[in-house]
């Protein structure tokens, strides 16, 4: 009896050790199908490039089309540094949005915070900026029902600013003492692009004279650069009295793309470009192009993101999510320079 069960246990044993193997030798015939269909899948998608670039790799990139990103990434490749120019946007893209958990400084924000101004002042331009702000990054209104609200949002903004006398003689100083720092990796951005010739536009709706001194005093500020923006306006005095030529906000940059097609006509053989914006807007912003062959265009999305991700998305090529680097864009430049 005793032999007899013995002998049944060492059969069901048997069986058992049986059946796990061929579930074993199961599990390793699917993941190998698995990884002969991603190889195939890898090797017959034209996304080498990028699939190969760590920087993409990161949680905070999203794309909606690999393929078209790939594409067009070969186009600026071919094209190299003599058919290459740069289109980008200021505050929060090349300034960062936060560091360490504390939001970083708008060029206006900069002389918010100065100690020349008045307490006064400074109360006023929060009352606007808790008006105005959540419109500008509202996920549901248009830009054109968003654009009103911009212009009055500068011009009263500006209005007061100018209320305050700044002496020219003190923006060195002003934006010495601020927070406002440049997005991590603008070292190599900004020497790479001045290396290789590559013309550089800045377009901002932030404060020409600030942005200028921040890229002046991190050292950066080369003769590829242009700076298109509200630049403020002195008196024989050196006092702040208005701000020069037309208002630029944050929804018009198209008007002021189409005022600068001078620059741009001389530069009708780069016409591969590469676009960096954090808003809707700063889409708008190479609409004074004369000539496009191949346009990338990278947004950085920093506020809002589970509502305008999907819209960032369709309209930007690369959508970065709270990303303080230029890590992605250096990663590009590097395979076109
Ligand atoms: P940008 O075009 O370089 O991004 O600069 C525009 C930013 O400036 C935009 O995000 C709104 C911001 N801004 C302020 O922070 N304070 C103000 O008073 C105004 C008028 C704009
Ligand atoms: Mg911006």
């Amino acid at each position: 009896m005793r032999a007899l069960s013995m002998d049944r246990a060492a059969v069901a044993r048997v069986g058992a050790v049986a059946s796990a193997a061929s579930l074993c030798a199961l599990v390793a015939g699917v993941l190998l199908a698995q990884y002969i269909f991603t190889l195939k899948r890898k090797t017959g998608r034209k996304t080498k490039i990028v699939e190969m670039m760590p920087e993409f790799q990161k949680s905070s990139v999203h794309i909606k089309n690999l393929t078209r990103v790939e594409e067009i990434i070969c186009g600026l490749m071919k094209g190299g540094a003599a058919k290459l120019q740069i289109i980008t946007d200021f505050d929060m893209t090349l300034s960062r949005f936060s560091y360490q958990g504390k939001r970083c400084p708008t060029c206006h924000n900069v002389i918010e915070n100065c100690k020349l101004v008045t307490d006064d002042y400074r109360k006023k331009f929060l009352q606007l900026k808790e008006k105005y702000y959540p419109i500008e990054v509202d996920p549901v209104l248009t830009l054109d029902e968003k654009y009103p609200y911009m212009v009055e949002w500068y011009t009263k903004s500006h209005g007061l600013l100018i209320e305050q006398a700044l002496p020219k003689t003190k923006i060195k100083e002003i934006v010495e003492e601020s927070d406002l720092m440049l997005k991590e990796g603008y070292e190599d951005f900004f020497s790479k692009l001045q290396q290789h010739s590559v013309p550089l536009f800045i377009f901002s709706a932030g404060i020409g004279d600030i942005l200028v001194e921040v890229i002046d005093q991190a050292g950066v500020y080369h003769p590829n650069i242009k700076v298109v923006s509200n630049f403020m306006d002195f008196d024989e005095n050196g006092v702040l009295k208005g701000f020069k030529g037309e208002l630029i906000h944050v929804f018009n940059k198209h008007d002021g793309a189409l005022k600068n097609t001078e620059y741009f006509n001389q530069l009708k053989d780069n016409s591969n470009i590469i676009l960096l914006g954090d808003s809707q807007g700063d889409l708008l912003m190479a609409d004074g192009v004369a000539n496009v062959e191949h346009i990338l265009k990278i947004g950085y999305l920093n506020d809002r993101v589970d509502e305008l991700l999907e819209k960032y998305m369709d309209s930007y090529d690369i959508v970065l999510v709270k990303e303080e680097s230029l890590e992605l864009a250096n990663s590009i430049l590097q395979k076109i320079l």
